[in-house]
């Protein structure tokens, strides 16, 4: 007996598919629906917190994923996550669907699939699905705010050295050809101190500043910014507060709104784990009608977020594969994730702390790191860390050889194993010993 689907039957399969990304027939529903309705009942009564050393009910979360660390082991999930497989099979299934015949599959079936896919979203991020743009990715949702917004020569807006360089290349740009004053602030991260740091972009404000541009979880460090204190601060003084996103969404238990920020932009290819090239924006429902689409809508004032949507012809099946990411997300939990992913975190920062040599920067207390941390060892650059660790280790990670920072960053995910992250530690101690032995003229200690 063939097992190849028949036609009519991948038909009908894909047909309630399109519709039902979100519904008893989604993917993630037919894959796993019993397994983690299982988990989900075993472990109702513990704590995140407690859930997060649980290796019984993480190694179930691994499986779901393809990404192996074998033969190269990836700590720069904050470059962008692989997505785990029901996410995959989505995608695949809807790229198939689309191929059937693209403009009626992609425009009269997977696009119905679009304000289902709004609602999940809003509902994660404790918004309404009027606030909530899908776009491409978070450079993409930033950079409508950064030029939608309506800006006068001479109008300040306040970012610092370490938000990410697309948002950094925007301001600069409106700056060059508009006049605007785009003022940015230096750190020393890691900062244990939130006072310390809504106090320099008080001091910043000047009766022209119009905007702050804050990244919630900076990524060159990990460092989380207390955005809610800042977006308190700038509004006391009628500033508004862009928010970037792109690395707390999905990863971070939080709502929205509760930031108090007036724009928000993020990837969904990072910790939620969607489709690569997915992204979304939320502005302010008051908000919408004041800022300009970056690509051109019929209805450029429209106070509809779909106006930010015009981007012509786009991937369905990735979009559309948000959807499955989402279930797959809601089934974890976002605290028990962002539990787990700070353990990971601490579980080898603190082990590397142990070895001389190796040095930390990132806080290892909860309000201000969670995934992300950089480390260094003594006597090696950035660049000869990360390339050590790739050609002698296979562990990837990304060299931040920038301003006052320098490490390399590292990253692990929901996915990532205790003995993945041994093996990282093992790495190090092995570096950081032979440069010790190399500093003190190859004699050893
Ligand atoms: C803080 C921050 N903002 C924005 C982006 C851009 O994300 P995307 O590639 O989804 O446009 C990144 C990417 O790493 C980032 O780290």
């Amino acid at each position: 007996m063939s097992l190849k689907p028949s036609r009519r039957s991948f038909l009908r399969r894909a047909t309630i598919l399109a519709g039902g990304a979100f519904s008893a027939q989604s993917i993630f529903n037919q894959t796993y629906g019993s397994v983690f309705d299982d988990l989900a009942a075993k472990y109702s009564g513990i704590a995140p917190a407690d859930l997060a050393y649980d290796e019984d009910y993480w190694s179930v979360i691994q499986q779901g994923y393809t990404a192996s660390s074998a033969p190269v082991l990836n700590l720069n999930n904050g470059g962008v996550s692989p997505s785990p497989l029901v996410v995959q099979q989505a995608v695949e299934r809807y790229g198939q669907l689309s191929n059937q015949g693209p403009s009626y599959y992609m425009w009269k079936i997977l696009d119905q699939g679009r304000e289902p896919l709004r609602e999940k979203l809003a509902l994660l991020g404790g918004a309404d699905p009027e606030e909530i743009a899908i776009n491409r990715n978070a450079t993409e949702a930033l950079n409508s705010i950064i030029f939608g917004l309506d800006l006068n020569r001479g109008d300040e807006v306040i970012g610092c050295y370490f938000d990410y360089g697309n948002m950094m290349h925007a301001w600069h740009q409106r700056a060059k050809r508009e006049g605007i004053v785009y003022k940015q602030l230096s750190f020393d991260f890691p900062i244990e101190d939130d006072d310390m740091i809504v106090q320099a972009y008080r001091e910043a404000i000047t009766e022209k500043t119009k905007i702050i541009h804050v990244t919630h979880v900076i990524n060159w460090i990990g460092q989380i910014m207390p955005v809610k204190k800042i977006c308190q601060m700038a509004h006391e003084r009628g500033i508004e507060v862009i928010v970037d996103g792109a690395h707390s969404f999905g990863l971070l238990d939080f709502k929205i709104p509760e930031l108090e920020g007036d724009y928000f932009g993020t990837s969904l290819h990072k910790y939620l784990s969607a489709p690569i090239g997915s992204g979304m924006l939320w502005i302010k429902k008051e908000k919408i009608s004041k800022v300009w689409p970056l690509l051109s809508n019929g209805d450029p004032q429209s106070g509809n977020i779909r106006k930010f949507e015009s981007i012509g012809t786009r991937s369905f099946p990735i979009e559309q594969g948000i959807g499955e990411a989402l279930n797959f997300h809601n089934a974890i939990g976002a605290k028990r994730k962002e539990e787990r992913v700070r353990y990971l975190k601490n579980y080898w920062a603190e082990k590397a702390l142990e070895i001389p040599g190796v040095k930390l920067h990132a806080s290892l207390k909860a309000p201000y790191s969670c995934a992300i941390a950089g480390v260094s060892v003594a006597g090696m650059s950035p660049k000869e860390l990360e390339n050590s660790l790739m050609s002698r280790f296979q562990i990837h990670t990304v060299a931040i050889p920038y301003r006052n920072l320098d490490c390399v960053r590292v990253s692990p995910h929901i996915y990532t194993s205790l003995s993945d992250l041994d093996r990282f530690v093992k790495a190090l101690s092995i570096l950081a010993a032979e440069n010790a032995n190399f500093d003190m003229g190859g004699k050893g200690a």
